[in-house]
C-alpha cells in the first residue's frame, strides 16, 4: 500500500482554484473532527477551514450514534462555514454535502445512492454519513460544521460485527484502494461547485443531483418521527428537502422534514 497520509500541501496542490477552502488543519488524532472544528469556529477560524484526522476517539454519528473511526482507513473530515443563509435554510447544507460526495464517489468510480436525510450507499449498504452541526445567533447563523465519515479503504474484517451486513467501503465495492488525498479533493471540489450553487439558487439547484440517486423513492420504509414510527412509501423529497412520504395507515402524503429511517424493504 503506498503512503496513504494526507497533508495540508498536498491536498492544496490538488484543489480547483477559487473553491471556498482557506485553511486545511490535519490532525493525527482527535476525539472528533466535529467538535474540534466547532471548538475553532467559537475561537475565529475562517470561513473555509478543512478540519480531518487520520483517527477519531469518539467520532460522532447522527442520533448520538458512534461513527467508527479507524486509523489510516477512511476520511474523517469537518467543514466549517459561515453561509449567507438564514438560520431556517443552514441544516441543507448536509444535503449540498450528500450530493457532492455523491459526485465524488461516483467520480472515482464507484456508483453511490443518496438515502435521506444523511447517507451515501453504495450497492444497497451505507458508505458514509453526514453529521451538520450549528450555532446561531438571533439574527442568523454564526457557523455551521458539516462532518464527513467516509468509508475508503476498510475491509470487511475491519468493521464491528454489528455492522458487517449494512455497511460497506469504496474498497469492498470497487475491489482496490484508493489514496484518500484523491478522494478527498474530488470531495472538496464538489463541495465547492455545490455550494456556490446552493448558495445562488437554493435547494432547487441540488434536486437533479438528488433525485436521480435517490435511494428510498418509491420503497416501502420504517420511519421514525417525532411522535412516533411507523411503515409507509417514501416519494422523492419536496422543494425544502422534506422527505415525501405516505403512512400505510394514510391517505395523503405528508412533507417530514426530521427523522430517521429505521428500515427499508431491499
Ligand atoms: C451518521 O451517519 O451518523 C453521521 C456520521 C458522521 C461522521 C463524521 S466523521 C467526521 C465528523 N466528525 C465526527 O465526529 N462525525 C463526523
Amino acid at each position: 500500500m503506498v503512503c496513504d497520509r494526507i497533508s495540508g500541501p498536498d491536498l492544496f496542490g490538488r484543489l480547483a482554484p477559487r473553491g471556498p477552502w482557506t485553511d486545511v488543519v490535519c490532525l493525527d488524532v482527535t476525539d472528533s473532527t466535529n467538535r474540534a472544528a466547532m471548538e475553532m469556529a467559537e475561537n475565529g477560524a475562517k470561513h473555509g477551514t478543512v478540519v480531518i484526522a487520520d483517527a477519531q476517539t469518539a467520532g460522532r454519528g447522527r442520533m448520538g450514534r458512534r461513527w467508527v473511526s479507524p486509523a489510516g482507513k477512511n476520511l474523517y473530515v469537518s467543514l466549517l462555514l459561515r453561509p449567507p443563509v438564514p438560520t431556517v435554510d443552514a441544516p441543507r447544507l448536509a444535503f449540498v454535502a450528500g450530493v457532492a460526495l455523491a459526485d465524488a464517489v461516483e467520480a472515482v468510480g464507484v456508483p453511490a445512492a443518496l438515502k435521506w436525510p444523511n447517507d451515501l450507499y453504495c450497492g444497497g449498504r451505507k458508505a458514509a454519513g453526514i453529521l451538520a452541526e450549528m450555532a446561531s445567533v438571533p439574527d442568523g447563523v454564526r457557523h455551521v460544521v458539516i462532518g464527513v465519515g467516509l468509508n475508503v479503504n476498510m475491509e470487511e474484517a475491519d468493521f464491528p460485527p454489528d455492522l458487517r451486513d449494512t455497511a460497506t467501503s469504496l474498497r469492498i465495492r470497487a475491489g482496490r484502494a484508493f489514496r484518500r488525498v484523491d478522494v478527498l479533493a474530488r470531495l472538496l471540489d464538489a463541495f465547492g461547485t455545490r455550494y456556490a450553487e446552493f448558495i445562488g439558487g437554493g435547494f432547487a439547484s441540488l434536486r437533479d443531483g438528488w433525485d436521480r440517486r435517490d435511494f428510498l423513492r418509491g420503497r416501502r420504509v420504517l420511519l421514525r418521527r417525532q411522535g412516533g414510527e411507523g411503515w409507509g412509501t417514501a416519494d422523492g423529497l419536496d422543494t425544502a428537502g422534506a422527505l415525501r412520504f405516505l403512512p400505510d395507515c394514510g391517505t395523503a402524503i405528508e412533507s417530514v422534514h426530521s427523522g430517521e429511517i429505521l428500515d427499508f424493504r431491499r
